[in-house]
């Protein structure tokens, strides 16, 4: 039993011994939206008796052996600026900050580092891997064509080319956060107050990014038109109908008057007619002139 435990503490403290010159990466692969920046977090350790003097970190896109010669992304004995930043410290946050990330940046990061005891030196195999994607904010229409209008159906979709395991996308509509996650906000029927400037920001524990598209739903305009043409319409026919009433009106008192001058003229037919003379009265609103004639 004794025996077990001395066993198992030794191989404890080989395994401690052995640690003790250590570089970690919590994650092995990293994603980051090209413009925004990445943070590679890293740790690491050596023994309690030495005080560590450099601290490097190297680009395999660029490097070659190890990370043990330059050229560095981040060498803490020279003080350039650069897109690379450590902001890690002297005793075992060694972080590498990287700001405005391009498509060259992608590739694998080692850090390395040397303290004042000889042999005492560390490179952390293997780094971590930088993917850089772009992200995109697509709208994808479920109904209707050309310019949207009220009513349509649409998505919009927020892509980014690397597959995270804990990314969270969260929606913004003009800066203020909507109450939707997951890369699509789906619309079943817009409306004019869906305009606006749609922001999809895909976080990670090391990384975000954002995207803008804007969002217009032509709604109040179209309908102003439809109105418009409506009331016009309407006021084309009331004009018709106006003028055509009018016309039929004094047209109609102009016959009525024709036919009571008519009259007129038949009630001064000799009285010899008759019976007859009614009977010619109502035949004469057609044949007026005619009868006339023949009575004169
Ligand atoms: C880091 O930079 C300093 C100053 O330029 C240089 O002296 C040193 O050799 C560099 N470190 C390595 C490991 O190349
Ligand atoms: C848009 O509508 C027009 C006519 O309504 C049709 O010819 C055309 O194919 C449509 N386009 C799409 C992409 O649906
Ligand atoms: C995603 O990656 C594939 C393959 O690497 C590439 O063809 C495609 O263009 C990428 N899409 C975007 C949006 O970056
Ligand atoms: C959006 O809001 C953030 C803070 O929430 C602010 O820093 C930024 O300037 C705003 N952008 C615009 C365009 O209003
Ligand atoms: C946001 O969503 C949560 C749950 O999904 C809900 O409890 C809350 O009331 C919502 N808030 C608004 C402003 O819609
Ligand atoms: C949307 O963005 C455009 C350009 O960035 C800006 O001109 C416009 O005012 C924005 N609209 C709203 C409603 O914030």
């Amino acid at each position: 039993m004794l025996q077990l435990a001395t066993i198992l503490l030794t191989v404890l403290g080989v395994f401690t011994q052995i640690n003790i010159f250590s570089v970690k990466y919590p994650d092995k692969l990293i994603c980051a939206v090209r413009g925004f920046s990445v943070s590679i977090p890293c740790s690491y350790s050596y023994p309690q008796d030495h005080h560590v003097v450099q601290k490097l970190w190297c680009s395999m896109n660029s490097n070659t052996d190890m990370c043990v010669n330059p050229p560095y992304v981040y060498n803490s004995s020279s003080n350039t600026k650069s897109d690379f930043e450590f902001t890690g410290d002297d005793k075992s946050d060694c972080t590498l900050l990287i700001h405005n990330v391009q498509f060259s940046y992608s590739g694998e990061y080692r850090f390395r580092f040397i303290t004042n005891v000889d042999k005492g030196k560390c490179t952390g195999l293997p780094g971590v891997t930088l993917q850089v994607t772009d992200l995109k904010v697509s709208l994808i229409r479920l109904s209707g064509n050309g310019t949207l209008k009220q009513g349509d159906s649409l998505n919009l979709r927020c892509d980014v080319n690397c597959t995270h395991t804990s990314s969270q996308f969260v929606w913004s509509k003009n800066n203020q956060s909507l109450n939707t996650s997951g890369p699509v906000l789906h619309f079943p029927a817009v409306t004019v107050r869906d305009s606006g400037n749609y922001t999809c920001t895909w976080k990670t524990g090391e990384t975000s990014g954002s995207e803008t598209i804007s969002l217009h739903v032509e709604g109040d305009a179209a309908q102003w038109k439809i109105w418009i043409i409506v009331l016009v319409t309407a006021g084309v026919i009331l004009i018709a109908l106006v003028t055509g009433a009018v016309i039929y009106n004094r047209r109609f008192v102009h016959a009525k008057q024709q036919m009571e001058d008519d009259s007129t003229i038949y009630a001064n037919i000799p009285q010899n007619k008759g019976a007859c003379v009614s009977f010619a009265n109502v035949q004469q609103q057609q044949k007026g002139f005619a009868i006339y004639a023949n009575v004169r």
